[in-house]
């Protein structure tokens, strides 16, 4: 590597460091005063992130929870920034160093995201419908009648990139969906599963699942 090549590797580096400083700093300052989060330690946001928390809603960030967005930190997702809304009766709980790439997150009652799992960039996890399935509600009424139950995402789990998981869905612990999955069933925990609808593809540990 010749003289010229390491200064301006170095200057990189010193560039890419100050600038995920500075969106922790101003994505920090977003999660408590637009969230009134309750926020770790080491908590580091690199790229943007959306947050929004509705008087009444809970908003918890673990130690050590990684928020990535935009190319040149995560390519896949990228057109697409971190985004948190919890509703007036809302909790959203992130667990100690999980990874979120670009996800949005819609928690109306109950979102957990367990610790140490990463969630690939693009992934959506809705706890509910948005929209009554009663037309006459939805287009003409108060569309108030949504379908609500909470996710549960397991500790160490593995969610694709462009993955959906859909209300009332629990995912055990070290599960991976795979990438563009959407999921609407639970998933055991130590499997793959993947597709629309996410269906079991395999046992991660196949020795251990014969033997139980
Ligand atoms: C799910 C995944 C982990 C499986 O990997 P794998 O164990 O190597 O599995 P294989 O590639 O051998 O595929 C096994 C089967 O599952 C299917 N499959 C794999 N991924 C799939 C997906 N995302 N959607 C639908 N089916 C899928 C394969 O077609 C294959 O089916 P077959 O047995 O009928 O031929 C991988 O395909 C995947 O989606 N990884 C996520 C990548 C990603 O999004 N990273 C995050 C970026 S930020």
């Amino acid at each position: 590597m010749s003289f010229v090549t390491g200064i301006a590797r170095q200057l990189y580096r010193t560039y890419s460091v100050s600038i995920r400083a500075w969106d922790t700093c101003i994505g920090r300052t977003k999660l408590k005063v637009f969230g009134r989060a309750r926020v770790g330690d080491d908590v580091r946001i690199s790229g943007q992130i959306c947050v929004k928390v509705s008087p009444g809603g809970k908003l918890l960030i673990g130690n050590k929870v990684r928020f990535v967005s935009g190319f040149r930190f995560n390519p896949v997702g990228h057109d697409s920034k971190n985004a948190l809304f919890v509703g007036p009766e809302g909790t959203l709980d992130i667990h100690e160093s999980a990874g979120l790439s670009s996800t949005t997150i819609v928690a109306r009652k109950s979102v957990v995201i367990g610790e140490g799992t990463f969630i690939g960039g693009g992934a959506r996890i809705y706890d509910n419908d948005f929209h009554s399935l009663d037309p006459a509600i939805r287009v003409h009424g108060k569309d108030d009648q949504v379908g609500i139950r909470p996710v549960t995402i397991g500790r160490e789990c593995f969610i694709g990139g462009y993955a959906i998981i859909l209300k009332g869905v629990t995912i055990g612990d070290r599960s991976i969906v795979g990438a563009g999955s959407v999921v609407s069933r639970s998933i055991p925990p130590d499997q793959i599963w993947a597709g629309n609808p996410a269906v079991f593809v395999r046992d991660l540990f196949p020795d251990k699942a014969s033997a139980s």
